[in-house]
């Protein structure tokens, strides 16, 4: 059951205090938060460890992410100081894609780029999410139409788990004054016109104007999402 009032309790609270009384009012439970070391994400990661919560920290290494957001992983680790696990692809099905559709198969048909994602991401989560109770993600509403509607907890009686979006109503403003104020490592792609960042040959910079997703997948005239938040 969804605690009382969760939402209302939750949101006149700081990011901080948000993250504190989420361990508190699930205690005893397993609790995981997933990065992707993402700005929203590195402000969450922030508030754990500073705080040391009982949240453990995972991330989904794809294997093609950019070296700039694996250098980003390392100085995170070192400088905030948490234990962090990384879930990698099933070798036999990377090679079993690669053998059958080569390197870039992503680019040939959104099928395609489905398939590489389920392969790099979503099996991978799964793996990540079993025995959980709790699951935290940094999504924020403002991040596109597919996001906009999306509540702050929900119960997903598919992964038999509570999701939980401690950011959904944050603005940009607001997360870049958290980064700014706590001194927190980003990926320095950001500076660069790389807003969404995901793995480097399905991520592009975007302009002045366009959409904060414009650069994910940016070939495709899709709902430009990977399947981890379907
Ligand atoms: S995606 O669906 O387009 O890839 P996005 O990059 O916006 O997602 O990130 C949204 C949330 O999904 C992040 O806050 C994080 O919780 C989770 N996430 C995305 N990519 C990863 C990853 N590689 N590893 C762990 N979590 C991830
Ligand atoms: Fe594969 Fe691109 Fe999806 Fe990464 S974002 S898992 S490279 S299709």
């Amino acid at each position: 059951m969804i605690p009382e009032n969760f939402e209302k309790s939750i949101l006149p609270l700081s990011l901080d205090e948000r993250l504190a009384q989420i361990a508190l009012l699930f205690q005893g439970k397993k609790l995981v938060f997933s990065t992707s070391f993402g700005q929203e994400d590195q402000a969450i990661t922030y508030a754990i460890a500073s705080q040391k919560l009982a949240i453990e920290i995972f991330t989904l290494d794809t294997g093609r992410q950019f070296q700039e957001s694996y250098e980003l992983i390392d100085l995170t680790v070192k400088k905030l100081g948490f234990n962090l696990t990384t879930f990698f692809p099933q070798t036999a099905a990377v090679e079993e894609l690669v053998a059958k559709k080569g390197f870039n198969s992503f680019y040939a048909s959104v099928e395609n780029r489905k398939e590489c994602c389920f392969i790099r991401k979503i099996e991978p989560l799964n793996r990540a999410l079993q025995g959980a109770d709790v699951w935290i993600t940094g999504l924020r509403a403002e991040q596109s139409e597919n996001r906009a509607d999306m509540p702050m907890i929900e119960w997903d009686a598919q992964k038999n788990l509570y999701k939980i979006n401690p950011l959904i109503d944050w603005s940009f403003e607001t997360l870049e004054k958290y980064l700014t104020e706590h001194k927190i490592p980003q990926n320095p792609l950001h500076k660069k016109g790389f807003v969404s960042i995901g793995c480097a040959p399905c991520t592009r910079a975007i302009s002045e104007g366009e959409h904060p997703r414009a650069g994910r997948w940016w070939w495709e005239n899709s709902q430009k999402e990977c399947g981890l938040h379907a």
